[in-house]
């Protein structure tokens, strides 16, 4: 991963293009849990204090480490790994007000932010609280980390969704969609905090010419379509073939080519998976959530389809429930 290559310089500055000059590409990895992990490191030595505030709800990997960030780890007790209530048991106010006491009363080096809980119930923050939770970290000098693996490069409708929050974070992570299902993730960082060796960047892995080819070639087909305007029509389909779900208890929230489906208890998510992947349709399920993540290469008229066997799927569990 140590030895640069022309692909891996292209494929670098193919990423960069979606930044502003002020934030460079530190590294790229295989997997998003690497990616957070280095971001923690970053942000412990930039800032020289040990805290870090995750919210409940945040998926940021399966590391001991990441996973302790927000998402329920019984294996791991770490100090100094502040996992606050989030969306929806807590109001936006109360948030603020649990990060604003942990900022004034830890050493906090950052605060990690899913825009969009892609694995739990597809909530997206306010453009206020994402705000105001930037200006805290400026004010007590904790960098904000924005995973946009998830949510990154159109997954949303818009290149990054933090941007439509109104935030400039000290670091962006980005992954997934960049590598159009080959394994690659990377750390985009604010040029004012410069990358030491101490950070223990790379890996064996990082940044090899097949991940770098991938991104090249993902980042390039991506420019040559109006992906916003893409994504727009898949969310217009989605709304208009789900939306009449919530008449069956069902919860419907995302954005762009992103949502999530949260089911009455009173459905099997296991059963409705069945019944949608027998009638040929693949998601993805987390605890009572199935997550419907089409491709931008899909076809209107396999989208529709799709959300017909969807609305069966859901209606046959409603009445087998009943
Ligand atoms: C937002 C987000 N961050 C990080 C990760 C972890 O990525 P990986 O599973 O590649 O380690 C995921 C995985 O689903 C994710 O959705």
């Amino acid at each position: 991963g140590a030895v640069p290559t022309r692909v891996g310089n292209e494929a670098r500055a193919a990423v960069e293009e979606f930044f502003p000059p002020s934030h460079g590409l530190a590294v790229f990895y295989s997997t998003g849990m690497e990616a957070v992990e280095f971001a923690l490191r970053v942000a412990r030595q930039v800032t020289g204090k040990k805290g870090v505030v995750g919210f409940n709800g945040c998926m940021h990997g399966k590391s001991m480490a990441t996973a302790r960030l927000g998402w329920p780890n019984a294996l791991a007790t770490l100090p100094d790994f502040h996992s606050l209530p989030y969306l929806p048991e807590r109001s936006e106010g109360e948030i603020l007000e649990s990060v604003r006491s942990t900022l004034a009363t830890e050493s906090i080096a950052a605060v990690f932010l899913e825009p969009l809980l892609g694995s739990r119930g597809g909530y997206i923050p306010s453009r206020p609280f994402a705000e105001q939770v930037s200006s805290l970290c400026a004010e007590r000098g904790s960098l904000l980390i924005v995973d946009e693996i998830f949510t990154g490069f159109f997954r949303t409708g818009s290149p990054f969704l933090h941007r439509e929050l109104g935030l400039t974070p000290d670091i962006v992570l980005i992954g997934k969609a960049m590598g159009n299902g080959f394994p690659v993730s990377g750390v985009v960082v604010d040029r004012r905090h410069p990358i030491a060796g101490s950070m223990l960047p790379g890996s064996t892995f990082a940044g090899n010419p097949l991940a770098a080819s991938a991104v090249l070639a993902t980042l390039r087909e991506m420019r040559a379509h109006d992906m916003p305007a893409k994504v727009h029509r898949i969310e217009e389909v989605i709304l208009a073939g789900l939306n009449g779900l919530t008449e069956l208890g069902v919860a419907l929230r995302g954005k762009g080519a992103l949502w999530i489906l949260e089911l009455p208890t009173s459905m099997r998510v296991r059963d409705v998976m069945a019944h949608i992947l027998q009638h040929g349709v693949i998601m993805s399920p987390t605890a009572n959530y199935i997550r419907l993540l089409p491709s931008a290469t899909i076809t209107i008229e396999h989208l529709t389809d799709a959300c017909r066997i969807i609305r069966e799927a859901c209606r046959a569990q409603r009445d087998t429930g009943r």
